[in-house]
């Protein structure tokens, strides 16, 4: 993820204080994390005796510090390797479920990994899995056509220049299978700049690794299966790192949550489905003092509701992320 301390070379959980304030009062229960990552979330929680976690995590190399967990945390810590999606693989219903929370994105010991190729200063063949893949970057950007290509860098990283870089990548490619720094170096060459604050590669680097990831569907799916684990008077809380996340969190928390009336005296045309309380409508950012310590936490946002309602039927917070979903469907050509 974005939420690390780069000069202590840690992992630095961002939002915690703010995310176990607004747990803290549901505790005595079962809370579920949904990225256990370096389990920074998740051992906050079980410094209270009468909380239990169960976690998950896509990726396998979290299993060091799960044993360590399970050791230490004996009957109040359980791990499953899974991703958001296959949230109801768990087959799991604890009756005293509280919270269900997630940490997006990617850890700094995800981003240390050399062989994952999540950073633009890898060597190595192009990868960015994460854990439970179908297909790596290295046939994203070796074998997708420029449409594709096209439709990925600019709808997923937003990228001004998709269409010269996607250009660029199929003509190098006619000569040489493309690896990260060549992936690196054919951007570099499109966009020129020399001194801008982000650098050349954030956006395209992006968004082929929430492409290989299915960073959408998963968070879409992990949602709503999440809502169907989740009992009335819980809570569901999520902390995001770039908009078209927030835009789905946003979008999933207040269209289904109560709107006031502009007057009491008009009636309610507002026939929509009300299946949460949101207790605060603006997301919870990071404070000053975090970012001066961390700053990669700016880009945080933690939002959270508490179920009120039940409801099996979603298809309109799906329909509305459609064209999102449809370029993640480009994977059925890999
Ligand atoms: C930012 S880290 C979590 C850090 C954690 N909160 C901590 O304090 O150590 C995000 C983790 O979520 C995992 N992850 C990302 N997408 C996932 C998905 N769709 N399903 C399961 N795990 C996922 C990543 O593998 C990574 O380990």
């Amino acid at each position: 993820m974005n939420a690390i301390i780069k000069s202590e070379k840690k992992h630095f959980p961002v939002l915690l204080n703010e995310l176990i304030n607004i747990i803290s009062p549901l505790y005595g229960g079962t809370f579920i994390d949904c990225t256990f990552g370096n389990g920074g979330y998740s051992q906050e929680i079980l410094k209270h005796q009468s909380n239990k976690v169960i976690s998950i995590d896509r990726d396998e190399s979290v299993l060091k510090i799960v044993n360590k967990f399970e050791a230490k945390y004996k009957n109040r810590f359980y791990f499953k390797q899974l991703k958001f999606s296959q949230l109801n693989k768990l087959n799991l219903k604890p009756t005293d479920l509280k919270g269900i929370i997630f940490d997006l994105g990617y850890s700094l010991n995800q981003i240390q990994d050399k062989s994952k190729g999540l950073s633009f200063n890898s060597d190595s063949k192009l990868n960015m899995r994460m854990g439970l893949n179908e297909f790596s970057a290295h046939e994203v950007i070796n074998k997708l056509e420029y449409e594709d290509l096209y439709k990925i860098i600019k709808f997923f990283g937003d990228e001004q220049k998709a269409k010269f870089i996607s250009r660029k990548i199929i003509v190098k490619r006619q000569s040489q299978k493309i690896n990260t720094q060549d992936l690196v170096k054919i951007i570099d060459d499109v966009k020129k700049y020399r001194y801008t604050r982000i650098h050349n590669s954030t956006k395209t680097f992006q968004a082929i690794r929430i492409f290989v990831n299915n960073e959408i569907s998963e968070l879409i799916y992990g949602l709503i299966e999440s809502f169907k684990l989740i009992p009335l008077g819980g809570i569901i809380a999520v902390v995001t790192f770039h908009s078209i996340e927030d835009k789905i969190v946003k979008f999933f928390f207040k269209n289904y949550s109560e709107r006031k009336n502009l007057s009491r005296y008009l009636p309610n045309l507002n026939n929509k489905k009300i299946l949460f309380t949101l207790k605060n409508k603006k997301p919870i950012l990071p404070s000053s003092k975090e970012i001066k310590i961390n700053p990669p936490s700016r880009s945080a946002k933690l939002r959270y509701a508490i179920k009120i309602k039940d409801n099996d039927d979603f298809k309109d917070f799906v329909e509305k992320f459609k064209i999102y979903l449809d370029i993640e469907n480009i994977r059925k050509k890999l």
